[in-house]
């Protein structure tokens, strides 16, 4: 069990270490369902046996090498409109503190891969519940590869690939909570522009031409920025295009 001292932000913060289990996120939100998960609280795992990933894909990182969580927050006070803003805490969150432990360029693949030298250190799943137009629940679960040397795809890296240093789980994942608290707390305070500016100075290819879309379906764009909404704006050979975040992928290997 790790041991999380008070902080302002998350005072009540519960965590709940698991071993080994099925997915953080699966776990989080049954126990929200059972209304037996306080807000503030971390599902850790030491491994997880069936990780989810986004659109459907698996997640999948080393028994007691990475860090995967699910972190359970309660915006009420968020637009439903404005749910882009939590991907946008939440990945400055990691951007923030890996920048500050590495030194390292970290980029922002929109619109929640976090990126060292063009690979993917990052994954997150951001699953909201709305009510009413607003935001009731939040599980954010956040894979972050630390100590994992070998990989299954070419473009997945991890801390230790990128420096060539062995790190403490315990003490990456505090000083990570940290970071993700003072993110969030700025959101809480609805510092939109501040987090808006901020995750655009982050963001891959901005103002560069990348490859966007799938098998014979591929075009070149060029990022323009992302709106309020979360969309990415894009230069396309057809004119200026706004994608939502489920509608096209960033091909790899990025330029
Ligand atoms: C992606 O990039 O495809 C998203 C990956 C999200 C992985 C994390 S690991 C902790 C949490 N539990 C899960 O089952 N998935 C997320």
């Amino acid at each position: 069990m790790y041991k999380i001292p008070a902080n302002p932000f998350f005072p009540l913060r519960k965590l709940i270490y698991m071993p080994e289990c099925h997915s953080t996120n699966v776990i989080a939100e049954q126990m929200v369902k059972q209304n037996s998960l306080p807000e503030g609280s971390v599902v850790l795992a030491g491994y997880q046996s069936a990780g989810k990933g986004q659109r459907g894909n698996v997640w999948l990182a080393g028994a007691g090498l990475n860090l995967t969580f699910s972190l359970f927050v309660k915006p009420v006070w968020l637009k439903a409109s404005e749910q882009m803003y939590l991907t946008k805490a939440f990945s400055l969150g990691v951007t923030d503190w890996l920048q500050r432990l590495t030194g390292m360029s970290v980029l922002i693949k929109w619109p929640n891969d976090i990126l060292v030298n063009n690979k993917k250190i990052c994954g997150m799943l951001i699953e909201n519940q709305l009510k009413n137009n607003y935001i009731a629940a939040t599980i954010a679960g956040i894979g972050v590869n630390i100590n994992q040397r070998e990989f299954p795809f070419v473009q997945v890296t991890s801390l230790a690939a990128e420096t060539d240093t062995v790190y403490d789980l315990a003490e990456c994942f505090f000083n990570l909570m940290l970071h993700i608290d003072a993110r969030y707390t700025l959101l809480q305070n609805k510092q939109f522009s501040k987090l808006q500016d901020d995750y655009l100075n982050n963001l891959l290819g901005l103002g560069d031409e990348l490859i966007f879309g799938e098998g014979e379906q591929q075009f070149p764009g060029t990022v323009l920025g992302v709106d309020d909404l979360g969309r990415l704006e894009v230069r396309t050979p057809w004119g200026i295009r706004f994608y939502e975040t489920k509608e096209i992928p960033i091909q790899w290997p990025l330029k």
